[in-house]
């Protein structure tokens, strides 16, 4: 049997030490989801007053734990101060020039106390929005929760967009204040924020007040506006260290984070606080398997919601150590990565495929060189990962000993939604397994009717329930909140994730990317997901994107861009073999038509590939919309490479 259709089982001693080892979870959440997510949310969170109902659900509209209070901040640090947790690191960072910083528990509640004082001095009160455009540094971390703290509303942007992009989300917004540094370290560069923040805020703008973190000693080449901008290390000197965490109602909001949408602009999903800190806490004890002996590492920018739900808000709500780094993997070296985790002892890690497959592009050499023997548990988010990449994780990252947990998620569930328990399930390399206890989710056809297992039919993931951690609405249009995720079932009151989705014998769900990334060739569903992996499988390969043309007869060809590994030379053979693998691996039916080798593919600043612009090079269409790229230039590269080739 290949290794990719093997399944692999926790060891015995992992599962004895799991936080959950007994299948009944599975059971018991399903009998009563709602008694399952009060019990969550008794156990794991601290409330000042309790709820009078655990859900009212008015589709599309939920409300959680109605009528408690709490406060996140709070949950997050005041209640470990007074056991052991109290001087244990909650923060270790290492920027990427190599300084570091450890804030303790205490620490970290001084610091988040003291900005706290600082935001109310500003006249930042509750239900005012924030902007934060900071690099993955303490001051962001401390940024948030001292908006929490006041139950002022963040709405924190990836320091890697743009003026325009950071102006849009600003106005949506409207938020009042902005908190930014002077710049952030990549590659060994500075990333000049406050200078894109000065462009975002020209002209009218409902900032009235910008705090600057000094974090690349950059002073001297920073403008600040008299009377607008403020340095954080000043402000902070004066603030006094005390105060007390305001009590929020379960449903106050805790964030909007934007979202790209496959149409116009972006979306502002809003999350509040009682459910979605109960679903964060929840997931990141039990699919993590958070201890407080552990040193867990989840390489997400802060801006993204998996910095924000696996980052910041579980890991603190569980008590953990949670390490961060700034800067790119690949900086001084390849290895940095790997001998951050020697370093550290880091023992729980969570990246995404995309990153997996560019350390198996650069070499297993990288990762050898370090002692890597404290990882206990591995993650992977953000994508399908491929089977190869899974493997790979698993042997040259693991060590062959940890569990792997494939999380699929999204930015409007707020928590992870469909994941193995490592302590517990028999995982299958790119299989996410199944739903979290307490999430109902189905796999149906076009007319909502559910697909039986172990069909061929790519089908549609839903969510048949509404859970704590779910977005409420999108910001300031409950129009498109509507439109968007619960029009396409609207007779069945379903959740559409926008997901393709396929369930094995044994009930298992295979995530198979967008919906729109389902080819149909001659009449049969082909994922684009599955030409990658079996392109990716070919030894040469490094990098795969597949995606459907508009094709005559067929309806669609199917269109491969391909990157190789360092060295291997790009020639008109190697494409055919390339073909010939594919339908080896597959079926005649899903043989690419075109295949294109290119140095790099057009991927979002977060790393995904975006399909929509191959697909527009592949029709000899002009490009649409560039501008949420990492490198605009690899894409006009390709398409002139395109026409020239094909
Ligand atoms: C979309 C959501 C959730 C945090 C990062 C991305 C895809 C995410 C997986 C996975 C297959 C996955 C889905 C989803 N996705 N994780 N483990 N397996 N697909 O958040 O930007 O809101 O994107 O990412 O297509 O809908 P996001």
């Amino acid at each position: 049997m290949a290794d990719t259709q093997k399944t692999f089982s926790p060891t015995a001693d992992f599962s004895a030490q799991a936080n959950i080892n007994d299948q009944s979870v599975y059971a018991e959440a399903a009998a009563d989801p709602q008694a399952w997510w009060a019990n969550q949310a008794q156990t794991l969170l601290d409330w000042t007053k309790p709820w009078d109902t655990v859900c009212e659900w008015n589709p599309p509209h939920a409300k959680w734990f109605v009528g408690g209070q709490l406060n996140v901040a709070a949950n997050c640090l005041d209640r470990h101060l007074t056991g052991a947790r109290r001087n244990k690191a909650a923060l270790i960072f290492e920027g990427e020039p190599g300084d570091t910083r450890v804030l303790t528990y205490w620490d970290l509640h001084r610091e988040v106390c003291k900005l706290s004082n600082v935001l109310l001095s500003l006249n930042i009160v509750k239900g005012d929005r924030v902007t934060i455009y900071l690099p993955t540094a303490p001051e962001a971390v401390i940024s948030m929760l001292a908006c929490a703290r006041i139950g002022a509303v963040h709405t924190v942007v990836f320091g890697g967009f743009s003026a325009d992009s950071l102006r849009e989300r600003i106005s949506d917004s409207q938020s009042k204040l902005l908190i930014t540094a002077d710049g952030g370290w990549r590659r060994g560069n500075k990333v000049t924020l406050k200078d894109t923040a000065d462009a975002a805020l020209e002209g009218e703008t409902t900032i009235e007040k910008v705090i600057v973190v000094n974090r690349t000693d950059d002073a001297k080449h920073v403008h600040m506006k008299q009377g607008r901008d403020f340095w954080w290390h000043r402000l902070m000197e004066e603030a006094d260290i005390k105060h007390e965490a305001l009590p929020m109602d379960a449903e106050d909001p805790l964030y909007i984070l934007y979202t790209s949408g496959s149409t116009g602009k972006p979306k502002g999903i809003l999350h509040t606080s009682g459910g979605y800190l109960t679903g964060v806490a929840a997931t990141t004890k039990y699919i993590f398997d958070i201890k407080d002996s552990d040193v867990y590492w989840c390489t997400a920018d802060v801006g993204w919601v998996t910095g924000h739900s696996y980052v910041v808000y579980g890991p603190l709500a569980n008590g953990a150590t949670v390490f961060l780094y700034e800067g790119a993997p690949d900086w001084p070296q390849r290895d940095r990565f790997w001998s951050l985790i020697e370093k550290y002892g880091v023992t729980i890690m969570y990246t995404a495929p995309t990153a997996i497959r560019a350390f198996m592009k650069w070499g297993t050499e990288w990762p050898a060189k370090h002692d890597l023997s404290t990882l206990r548990l591995l993650g992977s988010v953000g994508e399908p990962i491929n089977p190869e990449a899974w493997l790979w994780y698993n042997t040259h990252i693991g060590g062959g000993k940890c569990p792997i947990v494939d999380t699929w998620w999204q930015t409007e569930t707020g928590a992870i939604m469909i994941s193995p328990l490592p302590g517990l399930s028999a995982t299958k390399p790119a299989s996410a397994s199944r739903p979290f206890p307490g999430i109902a989710a189905e796999v149906v056809d076009e007319a909502g009717n559910p697909l039986p297992h172990g069909t061929d039919q790519t089908g549609i993931l839903v969510l048949t329930q509404p859970w704590p951690s779910m977005l409420r609405t999108l910001w300031r249009d409950d129009e498109r909140y509507k439109s968007v995720y619960w029009s396409k079932f609207a007779d069945k009151g379903y959740y559409f994730p926008g997901d393709g989705a396929r369930r094995d014998e044994e009930g298992d769900y295979w995530l198979l990317g967008r919906v729109d990334d389902i080819m149909l060739v001659a009449g049969h569903n082909i994922s684009t997901m599955e030409v990658e992996s079996a392109l990716v499988d070919h030894p040469a390969v490094a990098e795969a994107a597949v995606i459907g043309r508009t094709h005559e007869i067929k309806g669609q060809a199917i269109a491969a861009f391909v990157t190789l590994k360092d060295g291997v030379g790009h020639t008109s053979e190697l494409a055919g073999q390339l073909k010939d693998h594919v339908a080896k691996k597959i079926g005649a039916i899903s043989r690419p038509d075109d295949i294109l080798f290119s140095a790099e593919l057009p991927k979002t600043r977060s790393g995904k590939i975006m399909r929509r612009l191959l697909r527009d090079i592949a029709e000899g269409r002009a490009l649409g919309d560039t501008s949420t790229l990492a490198d605009p230039s690899v894409v006009a590269g390709l398409k002139e490479k395109y026409s020239e080739e094909s």
